[in-house]
This record gives C-alpha cells, structure tokens and sequence, in this order.
C-alpha cells in the first residue's frame, strides 16, 4: 500500500519548508546535550533560566511527596488540588487582577478563553502577527475575525468603526500580544487602549513571551504601563520565562467564574500535575522577590551585550518597542526558507542551537533566525553567537 503522506512530505522538502524533532538529552539551559555533543543554546523561552533550577525541581519534588503524579481527572470533577488554588490566588496577587485560572498550556488557555468570550454575531479583531493559539482561538469560536496589519492602529480604528456600523450589537475582541513571539516587539498599548475605549470593546492581551521578562518584578507590560485595569483579559503562559509548562488567564472574579463554566479546554481535560503547579507557584514567588528581580535585571544586562554586539546585518534588528522597551527574542529576517535552514545549520556546526524559523510559524518568504538569549547565558558564550554570526554575514 502506498504511505499516503510521502507526496506531501516531499512536497514540504522541497519548499524547504520540512521539519524534524531534535532529541535533546539533558535539561533545558544556556547549553544542551544532543546525541554526542553539546550546543549552545539560543532557542529556548527560558529566559530566566528557572527550567532546571533547584528551586522549581525542590518546589516539584515536595509536591510530588505530598500529591503525587496525576491529578486524577478534570478539575471540576475531582482535580483542583491545594497547589492549583495557591497558583492562582498567587498569578492574580502578582498581576493586581481579582481572579485567575490555569489551564494545561497557553495553547489551551487561548482556544479555551476566546470561544467563551465571544461567539457567532461577535467580532474579533487581530494583530496579523498574533500566534498561532489566538488565531486557533479565535477560528473556533465562530466569531467573524478581521486581521489588522501589525501594530497598524489607523487599520485597527477603521476595523473598529466598521464593527460598529455592521455589528451595533456585538461583543467586539481586540487581540493582541505584549512581546510578539517571533519578532520580538512590542504594541503601543497605552493607544490600543484608548481606542478600545472609545468603541467599547474589550481587549485581550497574551503576556506569553513578556512575562517575567518586562515591568517591574516581570509582571509583563501592562504592568509596566500601569493600564492592567484598562485589560479585561490578560492572558499568559506558565512555559516561558517562568520554567514549567501551563497557562493561565487573569481577570475579573466574573470572568474567572465564566471561564469554569464555559472555556472548554480547562472543563474537558485532565488538570494539569499538581507538581507543576507547586513549581510555578514558586517561580512566582520567586519572581516577586527581590532575588528574582535581580535575576531579570541579569537577563536584562544579557540582552543588552547581545544588542551591543550584534554584526550589522540586514534583516537583524534589535528589537525595541515604541517605548523603548523590547524583549529577549531577537530575529535576524533573511526572508528565503533555504536560506534560513543553511544559516541555522551553519551555527549548529559551530555548536550554537539558533532555530530557522519557517512559514507556517512566520509569513511565507519571511524566514529567520531567532535568537532568545537567557539570564543563565554568560558573557562569552554571548559575545561567541555574534562572532559566528558575523562570519554568516560575510
Ligand atoms: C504568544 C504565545 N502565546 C501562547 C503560546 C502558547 O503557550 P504554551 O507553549 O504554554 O502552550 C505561545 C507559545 O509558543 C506563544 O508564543
């Protein structure tokens, strides 16, 4: 019998557009061990360098003694255990929000939350680079969605009046991220909002990749632009910077409460292990620490030698929003698939882990290199990457 899929997974070669998991055998860290080597690595979200810290494994480990492995079942049934409650009396103590609740991933918290909050006769209006999760979202919830160009206000204003004038009676949702996650910039918030407020509609804002890494004590930039009160749903995910793996929304008591009740993905899976949420629970209270302050002002200080000592190429920025602010995630935009696959393996055979980002992840003919650097990198291994970049670019 023919293997239905070789056609299209030749097709996919051919575009240079195949990919291929990587088996890594060691824990997440500024460096990593593949079969018989060990890379440098500048592809992971683990931007404070908690995945393997003492702190979340000792946080875990004592959960485990305590709970266990599995939670059991979902946790309207029976799994909402004493570490999933702190979690997420702790999420919205740190983010100033009445309520929170976590799901089993970000994926899982954005086609969760958009389909309770709007439905069929709603609106949804998108930045063109949001991630894939929100778009996934906002698909299934039925809503009719309108794609703005990114950070585009004058399109999202004329989106805005559009919703009104067709859809009087809608719920209208702007979506949108606070570090966008292959590009590495920011929205202009503080105007997105007032619009939002002129055409009352509400606002999602995915934390993802600015968590832990921007606003004071990493509480993302809506806290770093003291407008968290003007976001009605402030969404983020516990698998970044925060070292473990889950998801989480913050809000309204009422809109926690409707979130129980209606986002499927946390009604219709198994709760995530309690031990997860006792590791993340300690990366947030590490994170309002002052020691954890500390740790993302390192991060900081790393970000700021790898700006410095970028190359001058084409294509790589060094992202900063309108604020001036940035993030962690640096691409170098080549633009052909080819291209970006070569360049990657280029870096790899000078042990550095720098992931070719491709189309679908990215807008086709937009392929990249995408640094993230780390607080647990060092001055060498950073100033190391740039000269192997420098030498790509020549
Ligand atoms: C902006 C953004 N939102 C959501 C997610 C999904 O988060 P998770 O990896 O926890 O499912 C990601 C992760 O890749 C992301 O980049």
């Amino acid at each position: 019998m023919n293997d239905l899929f070789q056609d299209q997974l030749q097709a996919l070669r051919s575009r240079s557009l195949h990919r291929r998991l990587r088996e890594i055998g060691s824990a997440q860290g500024a460096q990593v061990a593949t079969v018989g080597r060990t890379l440098t690595n500048f592809s992971s979200n683990d931007y404070l360098g908690l995945a393997n810290s003492s702190l979340l494994r000792d946080a875990a480990t004592a959960a485990i003694a305590e709970f266990g492995i599995g939670a059991g079942a979902s946790r309207l049934i029976s799994g909402t255990q004493s570490p999933h409650v702190r979690l997420e009396s702790a999420l919205a103590k740190w983010k100033g929000t009445s309520a929170a609740l976590c799901f089993a991933s970000g994926y899982a918290a954005a086609v969760g939350t958009i389909p309770a909050i709007v439905q069929k006769n709603d609106v949804i209006l998108l930045d063109k680079l949001c991630h894939a999760s929100l778009i996934d979202g906002a698909r299934l919830s039925g809503a009719t969605l309108r794609v703005f160009p990114h950070n585009h206000l004058g399109k999202l204003e004329s989106h805005l009046q559009w919703a009104r004038r067709e859809y009087p009676d809608a719920r209208v949702l702007i979506v949108t991220e606070s570090v966008f996650s292959m590009d590495g910039d920011c929205p202009p918030l503080e105007e997105l909002i007032v619009l939002k407020k002129r055409f009352g509609a509400l606002l999602l804002l995915d934390e993802a990749h600015a968590i832990g890494v921007v606003g004071p004590n990493g509480r993302g930039l809506a806290a770093e632009l003291r407008v968290g009160h003007d976001i009605e749903i402030q969404m983020g995910t516990l698998s970044k910077a925060l070292g473990v793996s889950g998801g989480y929304v913050c809000g309204s008591r009422s809109l926690i409460e409707w979130l129980v009740n209606r986002a499927r993905s946390f009604i219709f899976t198994t709760a995530p292990p309690p031990a997860l949420a006792a590791a993340a629970l300690a990366a947030v209270t590490f994170l309002s620490s002052e020691e954890g302050e500390k740790r993302r002002q390192l991060l900081w200080n790393r970000i700021k030698i790898l700006r410095e000592a970028l190359p001058p190429c084409p294509g790589l920025i060094p992202t900063k929003s309108d604020q001036g602010g940035g993030s962690a995630i640096h691409p170098w935009i080549v633009g052909d698939e080819q291209t970006a696959v070569e360049m990657s393996r280029a870096l790899l055979t000078e042990n550095f882990l720098v992931p070719a980002i491709r189309y679908p992840t990215v807008g086709k003919g937009s392929a990249r290199l995408r640094v993230t650097v780390s607080a647990a990198h060092d001055d060498v291994q950073i100033r190391s990457l740039c000269d192997a970049m420098a030498r790509l670019a020549t």
